[in-house]
């Protein structure tokens, strides 16, 4: 008797297991946003997007898998760690120095005098402008949202809508992203992409330091050599802008 209650135990035990895992599948070919975390939406890319040529000035790949997410540190309910983060985007290695060999190599248009190297000018790298503006764009919500003054001028904000409007639509992205029929109409979360490799970019823009630093970001008198004293170590030009501004600087 004992032995037929044991089994039938078992029995039961192994159906609702086997209910869970069903649930578990139904759950997620739903596509039910059960957490933030990556489902397994995992696609690989196709063979054409990975022959796509390296980009023509950093020389990246899409070499590096991201997916989608729906909420990340930006976006956390965790409002003042999110905005600390945002305020902590830096676009002072995004202001590069290149020579007149690279300018008539990569035919890009003339630019202005780099201060202390006359064959160089001064270029800000589009991902870093794009950053700056999509950075001026969240403080603005976080001022208005927390009743305080704008601290950027609203053609600056509008400037920087517009900007970000231009470069989506001249990326013209193509990726398909996953539909779901659940209420939230989330789509593509978890799935991966193919990316450039931010820290690449951040790594390609070092070799070319202006020796930059946006200081006192809304101080538009501040006399612009002001902000191109910060070498970092190594630099060639460490030497001119001791030269120029006295030992003390670095
Ligand atoms: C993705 O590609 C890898 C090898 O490149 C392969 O092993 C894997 O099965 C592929 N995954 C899918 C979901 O197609
Ligand atoms: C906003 O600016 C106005 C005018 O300059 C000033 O009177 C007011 O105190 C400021 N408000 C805040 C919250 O800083
Ligand atoms: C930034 O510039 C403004 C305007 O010139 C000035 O009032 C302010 O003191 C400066 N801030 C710092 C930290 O130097």
């Amino acid at each position: 008797m004992s032995r037929r209650r044991n089994l039938f135990i078992f029995v039961l035990l192994t159906l609702s297991l086997c209910c869970n895992l069903l649930l578990a599948i139904i759950v997620s070919r739903l596509g039910i946003k059960t957490t933030s975390e990556p489902s397994q939406h995992v696609c690989n890319t196709s063979s054409s997007e990975q022959s796509e040529p390296k980009s023509p000035y950093a020389g990246l790949e899409r070499d590096y898998k991201i997916p989608f997410s729906w909420i990340t540190d930006y976006s956390s309910g965790n409002e003042e760690a999110a905005n600390e983060l945002w305020e902590a985007i830096s676009i002072d290695t995004g202001i590069i120095a290149l020579s007149s060999e690279e300018i008539t190599t990569k035919d890009l248009p003339q630019s202005q005098p780099f201060p202390w190297d006359t064959d160089m000018s001064i270029y800000l790298v589009e991902g870093y402008h794009n950053l700056h503006c999509l950075k001026n764009i969240h403080r603005s919500l976080v001022e208005f949202r927390n009743g305080l003054n704008q601290s950027r001028s609203w053609p600056h904000i509008t400037h920087c809508v517009d900007a970000l409007r231009q470069d989506i639509m001249c990326n013209a992205d193509d990726t398909p992203r996953y539909s779901t029929q659940s209420k939230g109409k989330a789509t593509g979360i978890g799935q991966y992409r193919r990316c450039r490799n931010w820290a690449k970019l951040e790594a390609w823009t070092k070799q070319h330091s202006s020796c930059f630093k946006f200081i006192n970001e809304t101080d538009d008198d501040l006399n612009n050599l002001e902000r191109f004293k910060y070498c970092p170590p190594g630099s060639p030009y460490t030497e001119k802008v001791k030269q120029y501004f006295g030992d003390l600087v670095q």
